[in-house]
């Protein structure tokens, strides 16, 4: 049966038709607003409508950036999205008037299914994927099964503090680790770094255009892959914030493989070498137990709209 998936994250939703074994078919885009939250639902049901022009689909599944109702039917809370108590599922369903299932995951866990079904994970048991974005998303597959928890809201890795007394989060709270590792962070730093040090990055400031208040994260990458060391510094950091946290992680969990997913996958070993390197330095007795690999998502920015299609099946 073929499925639509829609990742809906802060800036952009990405909408695809996914086939059983996980493939997209077609897919389309479309820009939002984080504070409209009708804006969304209405981008949502008009990205389902164009797809289901050319296709029949038996169920649609929404990945949002956000904590979701255990009957996977709205988002309780969203830390860079205006949704408290949002019944997403109804109010597509209602725009939408189609009669299939409306199915809500979280966008992470719906890029760890992606990864652990039909990517990365495939030949594992025991997982941890965590998406670095606006946001860092986190999902728990253990013994092959996705953890919900209780309420649903398993795996919000993003919201472990850190840092006592750092950057405020969204959430509502402190020094959480989406404050260090997340694109949204990577872009905040550079963009200080550019203005305290011009020198040292010329070519990403080239690259924004002189305006460091301008510059985005694909620049960052861009710049460090020409050899900007700002750059280079600046993912580095990012990857020894990702490699720490996820050593505590694995203090609770013990995964085999910790899956990276987001757009700054696109730096490749810029972000991976120092991501293991910090993991290693700081796993609790390395050297006396196996190490969990650390690996980029095999899906890259489509994981949210494969799993959210295929876990709407399920
Ligand atoms: C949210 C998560 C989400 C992640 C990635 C975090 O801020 O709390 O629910 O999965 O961002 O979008
Ligand atoms: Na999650
Ligand atoms: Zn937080």
């Amino acid at each position: 049966m073929h499925a639509i998936g829609v990742d809906i994250g802060g800036t952009k939703i990405a909408a695809g038709v996914v086939d059983d074994r996980g493939e997209i078919v077609a897919q389309v885009r479309r820009e939002t607003d984080a504070d409209d939250t009708a804006s969304i639902d209405a981008a949502v049901a008009d990205a389902c409508k164009e797809l289901l022009a050319d296709h029949e689909v038996g169920a649609v599944g929404l990945a949002a950036a956000g904590f979701v109702s255990p009957d996977r039917r709205s988002v309780l809370f969203a830390p860079n999205i205006a949704w408290r108590n949002y019944p997403l599922a109804e109010n597509v369903h209602e725009l939408l008037g189609l009669d299939v299932p409306i199915v809500v995951e979280n966008d992470a866990n719906a890029a760890g299914w992606a990864e652990f079904a039909f990517g990365a994970g495939q030949d594992a048991t025991d997982m941890l994927m965590l998406t670095v974005g606006t946001g860092l998303g986190g999902a728990i597959v253990i013994d092959r099964q996705l953890v919900r928890g209780k309420w649903g809201v398993a795996a919000e890795v993003g919201h472990l503090r850190v840092v006592p007394g750092g950057h405020y989060c969204g959430c509502g709270h402190e020094g959480c680790w989406e404050q260090y590792a997340s694109g949204s962070a990577l872009v905040r730093d550079a963009r200080a770094a550019l203005v305290a040090y011009p020198t040292r990055a010329t070519r990403m400031l080239e690259l924004a255009g002189g305006d460091p208040e301008a510059l985005k994260g694909p620049q960052i990458t861009q710049a460090a892959q020409e050899g900007d060391p700002l750059a280079v510094d600046l993912l580095a950091t990012l990857g020894r914030w990702i490699g720490e946290g996820a050593a505590s992680v694995a203090a609770l969990l013990d995964p085999e493989l910790i899956v990276i997913g987001g757009g700054v996958g696109a730096a490749e070993e810029l972000l991976l070498q120092p991501a293991r390197a910090a993991y290693e330095e700081q796993l609790s007795a390395l050297g006396h137990r196996p190490t969990a690999r650390i690996e980029l998502a095999k899906h890259g920015n489509e994981a949210g709209i494969i799993g959210a299609a295929d876990l709407a099946r399920i």
